[in-house]
Order: structure tokens, then sequence, then C-alpha cells
């Protein structure tokens, strides 16, 4: 097992241009990966860096497929605010990422257990996840698996924290606009991924990066299992890694744990 590598950045540009790198390697490596999808502020200034790796002729994505972790439920495709509409967005409008390879769990359906399990089924008959892209909640969530009394393993549905509504009402125009129920990938499903790439950000996320990396592995910070899974690289700016630094006296950039 590989140890988790940490990469402390100067800010959120340089985090967003390091881990565009980490998916461009995986693209290189394999022009058919499968990509597990994030969304929300982490992952945003990474794939502006991968549209302009894009317009200037670096990559090509058209056939990677790409699966995201999570949707709001009660939100259309359509509706601004939905995951969907960022990947499509922010992916495929701005590269050649086809719009047929993006698979998101689809927020308005009725039959939730069969559109989860179809979506289980849909990432393994895809081969699996190559690389799993994950931003952190203040929470210690990871998609939108919040803290629990176990790890969830496959793609369900889930209730939203306060607090987190609270963190992404800033999208919306009210807090009571924030959909209370998700479907997400599971903590399982996650794992299940090759390799894993967090990307975190900002002073708010200092307190629970270091539990996650430096705590107890436990359902109640559901980001703390990444401890345990055999290829995952973290890229830190330097106010999210502000108490890992202050604790452990890191001072360096590149650190293997
Ligand atoms: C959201 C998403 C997660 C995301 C996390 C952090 O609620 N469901 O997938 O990684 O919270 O969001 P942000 O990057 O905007 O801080």
């Amino acid at each position: 097992m590989k140890k988790i590598k940490l990469i402390i950045t100067k800010d959120y540009e340089e985090m967003s241009s390091m881990a565009a790198d980490v998916v461009m390697e995986q693209v290189r490596q394999n022009n058919k990966s499968v990509i597990g999808l994030a969304t929300g502020s982490s992952p945003l200034g990474m794939y502006q860096c991968l549209a302009r790796a894009w317009d200037s002729g670096h990559i090509s994505l058209t056939e990677i497929h790409g699966y995201n972790l999570d949707e709001y439920q009660g939100l259309a495709k359509s509706n601004p605010q939905s995951f969907y509409h960022y990947l499509k967005t922010n992916l495929v409008d701005t590269t050649d990422f086809q719009e047929q390879n993006l698979h998101v769990l689809d927020g308005m359906c009725e039959n939730t257990d069969s559109v989860c399990a179809d979506y289980e089924k849909d990432i393994r008959d895809a081969g699996g996840l190559d690389l799993q892209l994950l931003g952190l909640g203040e929470t210690g969530h990871i998609g939108f698996n919040e803290p629990d009394t176990s790890f969830p393993r496959y793609t369900h549905q889930v209730k939203l924290e306060e607090k987190t509504i609270m963190a992404n009402a800033r999208f919306f125009t009210s807090p009571d606009q924030v959909p209370h129920f998700a479907l997400t990938m599971g903590v399982g499903t996650i794992m299940s991924s090759r390799k894993i790439l967090l990307m975190v950000s900002g002073s708010p996320k200092a307190a629970i990066l270091y539990q996650v990396l430096f705590g107890e592995v436990k359902p109640s910070v559901p980001a703390s299992i990444l401890q345990f899974h055999p290829d995952v690289t973290i890229i830190a700016d330097e106010d999210a890694s502000r108490i890992v630094r202050d604790k452990t006296g890191f001072g360096g950039t590149v650190y293997e744990l």
C-alpha cells in the first residue's frame, strides 16, 4: 500500500493547476479512462485548467467517461444549481468531453433505489473508476456521505446535514432553496476507485483536514477512510493545511503520510 501523498500549494490557483496535471497524466496514460467527477468550488479551477489545456491542444477528453459523485434531489438537469448543469457548463461546454459520456444521478427520479443500483452497475460495466476526484465537506463528507454511524457502501439517498445546506446555500438565492435530499455514490463506491485525488482549499477546511489525515478512521468523519485507500493524493492550499502544518511542523510542499 502506497502512502498518502500530501501536496501543499501556495493558493487555490496552484492547487487547481496541480490537480489538473494529475487528471491530464491519467488521460495520457489511458485516453479511455473512467473518471469519478466532483463539483463545488474546490474542483472549479481544475476544470478551468483542463479547458485551457484542451484549448491549447494539450489534451483530448473525447473518450473519457465521467461519473459524478452526487446530485441534489428535486433539481432538473437544466436547473443552474444542479450538478449536471455544473458539469455541462464547466466540462462539456469548455472541452471536447462528450455529453453522452457524462453520467450523473437523476435528481428527478422517483425510483431512487433502482437508479442508485443501476449507477453502481454502470460504473462496474464501464470497468470501474480509474480516478476519483473529490472535494471535502466541512462536516468531513465526501460526495454527500455525511457523518454517520457506519460507512455507506453503495450509491444511496441521503438527508443533508444543516451545516452542508448552509455551506452550499451560497450557490442558491436563499438557504431554503437548497434541497434537503440528495443521491450520492457510497463511501464504498469511492474507495473502489483505483486512484483518488482530493482537493482542499480555504481555512474553513483546515480543522477537518487535520482530522481526516491524522484522526481516527471513523464514519463520523467519512473522509478519514481515505487513510485506508492504497493510492490517494491530497492537494491542499496553505489556508486549508494551516492546522496540519502547525501541528506537524511540515514546512515543505510534498509529504508521504
Ligand atoms: C458539496 C459536494 C461535495 C463537495 C463538498 C465541498 O456539498 N456534495 O461533493 O466536494 O461539498 O464543496 P466545496 O468544494 O464547494 O467546498
